[in-house]
């Protein structure tokens, strides 16, 4: 899920000067980027943007074109056999998420049953476990930050049991995780992806040696229908794209959530007085202000016409699902954060062949950790003294570093 991988960096050499919008030091972007995004799509769906990472990258910021977008067989994911791409990659990238048909239907079908809603259903009574041990250990104290204890350990632990690292060092992997995937500079992230190879190709090692009773283990005795088993490589691109995807959005699900929730006190009391809004609430979460503010890029293997644009083959595009989600003409009042609306059809989980796998367990997730923070915190508010953390760079995740409350 790296931003800067593939030949959207490559085009920041490349691109001549002309976007229709320069969104460099664009300072409050990151903060808030909706009003912009609400901008875009009233001169129309799709556009052409500078960033600070990128010269020259297409935005769709439409729903209905962002769907098709997704939806779109045209639009690849594998940069590597792209003109100008480079041909090297590092394992890690070597995962589903960047890669096409047959060998993402390959690898995706190797993990997709074990993320069934009857299989993480089972996994139902650890998580309730995991919630209820980090709200024990943080409620006696009276104030924390709620993304260090409880909405980064909860889904870190559920995907370190599920794939077999009990004895992760969590904080230490949470930083090389996010140096990969939101670096602060390319040097970080070079750090950070070399780091990580090193340190998923051991544990693949360790697999290899004494197998145990966890998905890693099965994915590296595990065969395809033609008996093909998983390279070295894409073991590690795996592991990386599961232990990521599976930690680095949920904690925003949870942190964004509550955070709205603290913004809306007439919703944070609806939801109290009446905890079977609890789903609902949730996909607004998701719609309002999900984890993933634009999904991975995509690149046309054609020149390709969207929301009367053309776009050249292989120049990369990005698809704002924060964008989709608060088009007007999908959502009546997009804006207001309303946990009776009908949230159905939003795309924070992406569209299409890519559609999230772990959807199923963050949904889980997320509303465990909601529901009984609700319920173990009745005076749960936002920690003035403590200030404000700081907002996730990049594009691809949206969300603060933390997020101080007190009860
Ligand atoms: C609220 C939490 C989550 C959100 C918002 C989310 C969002 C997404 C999105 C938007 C995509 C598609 C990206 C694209 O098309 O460019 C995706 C793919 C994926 N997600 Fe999630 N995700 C979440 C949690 C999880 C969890 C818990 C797991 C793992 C257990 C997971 C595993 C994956 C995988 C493996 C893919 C790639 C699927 C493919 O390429 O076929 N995600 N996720």
């Amino acid at each position: 899920m790296s931003e800067a991988s593939g030949p959207a960096a490559d085009a920041r050499a490349d691109a001549g000067p002309d976007v229709d919008v320069d969104l460099r030091g664009a300072k409050d972007f990151t903060a808030n980027p909706y009003p912009y995004y609400e901008k875009l799509r009233a001169a129309g769906p799709v556009h052409t943007v500078r960033t600070d990472e990128f010269e020259r990258v297409w935005l769709v910021v439409g729903y209905e074109e962002a769907r098709a977008v997704l939806a779109d067989q045209r639009f690849a994911k594998d940069w590597r056999g792209l003109p100008g791409a480079p041909g090297e990659s590092d394992p890690i990238f070597l995962n589903m998420l960047e890669l096409d048909a047959p060998h993402h239907t390959r690898l995706r079908k190797l993990v997709a049953r074990e993320f069934t809603a009857r299989r993480v259903e089972a996994l139902r009574p650890r998580v309730q476990q995991i919630t209820d041990e980090l709200l024990d250990a943080m409620l006696p104290a009276g104030r924390a930050d709620l993304v260090d204890s409880l909405a980064f350990p909860l889904p870190m632990t559920v995907i370190c049991e599920l794939i077999g690292v009990p004895d992760l060092d969590r904080n230490a992997f949470r930083r090389l995780s996010n140096g990969v995937v939101t670096p602060a500079s390319p040097e970080q992230e070079q750090e950070a992806v070399r780091a990580m190879n090193a340190y998923l190709g051991e544990l693949i090692g360790e697999k290899r040696r004494s197998p145990g009773d966890d998905l890693m283990s099965a994915l590296v005795r595990a065969r395809d229908e033609e008996g093909d088993e998983l390279s070295p490589d894409e073991l590690v691109g795996m592991a990386f794209l599961l232990l990521v995807a599976g930690h680095e959005t949920t904690v925003n699900l949870i942190a964004n959530g509550v955070r709205a929730l603290l913004d809306h006190p007439d919703q944070l009391a609806a939801l109290r007085a009446d905890p079977g809004l609890l789903d609902g609430a949730v996909e607004e979460m998701l719609r309002y202000d999900g984890p993933v503010e634009t999904a991975t890029f995509r690149y046309p293997r054609e020149q390709v016409e969207i929301g009367s644009r053309v776009v050249p083959a292989g120049e990369p595009v990005l698809v704002s699902l924060a964008g989709a989600d608060r088009d007007h003409a999908r959502y009546p009042a997009p804006d207001s954060f309303d946990i009776r609306r009908d949230a159905q059809g939003h795309l924070a989980f992406g569209h299409g062949v890519h559609f999230c796998v772990g959807a199923p367990l963050a949904r889980m997730e997320g509303r465990i950790a909601i529901r009984t923070l609700l319920e173990r915190c009745p005076g749960l508010e936002p920690d003035a003294e403590a200030g404000e953390s700081d907002w996730i760079p990049g594009l691809l995740i949206r969300g603060r570093r933390g997020l101080p409350v007190r009860w």
